[in-house]
């Protein structure tokens, strides 16, 4: 597999804080490679730092053959680099499929263009019910956003970045919050986007990590300790060390 997002050295400081440390990271087209790490190591602040939401304070990011580095969070979710619910939020007036079909054209231009009627833009509302079918809500598609449960609305929040038609996902936490009923359905569906979608999951259910990645990278301190398969993660005597007092890694 070639890399389809490649960092070099990446680094974020909050003054005297060094949250992010040269992170260099290679991430294979069609992959599923998790990050994991102790509250704090700095996991959110990377996936902002790829997204585009924040600015390193040094280092490259490679996307697609391109040098993104520069470029702000609408230039990358337009060259197929996305974060679940970052670009558009949620309206709760809206329906799911109206709400997927806003993300959809969030995608194509930078400003909406509101005055074009939404359910007569058939571009954005095919690629609305890709999205909401993939994320698994095709049932609720016509149902108002406001009467989703908590879970629903994570699906929502998935569905959305679907329909910007991503090639790569970015992933904080999807199932933070979730009951276990909740969270099993997400990584059947995280499974079923595999391949299709190369995604960069953050998160803290070892066995939804486990049951997942391809690859996982350690963060610790803000620096990658190590990346391997998920035996060769489940094996390391450092990363065990880490974890030691929670429960095994990648156990039940
Ligand atoms: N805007 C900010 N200003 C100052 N410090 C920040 C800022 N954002 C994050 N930090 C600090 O950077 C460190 C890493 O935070 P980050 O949210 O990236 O960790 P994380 O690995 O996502 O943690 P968690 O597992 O709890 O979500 C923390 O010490 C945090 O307090
Ligand atoms: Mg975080």
């Amino acid at each position: 597999m070639s890399s389809l997002l490649h960092t070099q050295a990446i680094t974020k400081r909050y003054g005297a804080l060094l949250v992010t440390d040269e992170v260099s990271l290679d991430i294979r087209q069609g992959e599923l490679h998790a990050i994991i790490g102790p509250n704090g190591a700095g996991k959110t602040t990377l996936i902002n730092q790829l997204s585009g939401e924040l600015r390193s304070d040094s280092g490259q990011i490679h996307f697609a053959g391109e040098d993104v580095t520069a470029q702000g969070i609408y230039a990358r979710a337009r060259r197929g680099l996305v974060r679940s619910y970052q670009i558009t939020s949620v309206f709760d007036e809206f329906t799911v499929r109206e709400n997927a079909a806003l993300a959809a054209r969030g995608a194509r231009t930078h400003a909406f263009s509101f005055w074009k009627p939404l359910l007569e833009d058939k571009a954005a509302l095919a690629a609305a019910d890709e999205g909401i079918a993939a994320a698994g809500l095709a049932s609720r598609a016509n149902v108002l956003a406001s009467e989703l449960g908590y879970g629903e609305r994570r699906q929502l929040e998935l569905a959305m970045a679907l329909a910007s038609r991503p090639k790569f996902l970015l992933l904080d936490e999807p199932m933070a919050g979730m009951s276990v009923q909740e969270s099993a359905a997400v990584v059947e569906l995280l499974k079923s986007l595999k391949r299709r979608y190369t995604i960069l999951l953050v998160e803290h259910d070892m066995n939804a990590v486990f049951a997942l990645a391809d690859r996982i990278s350690v963060l610790v301190y803000g620096r990658i300790l190590t990346t391997g398969t998920p035996e060769e993660i489940r094996g390391n005597e450092e990363v065990r060390s880490i974890y030691l007092g929670e429960e095994e890694v990648g156990e039940a």
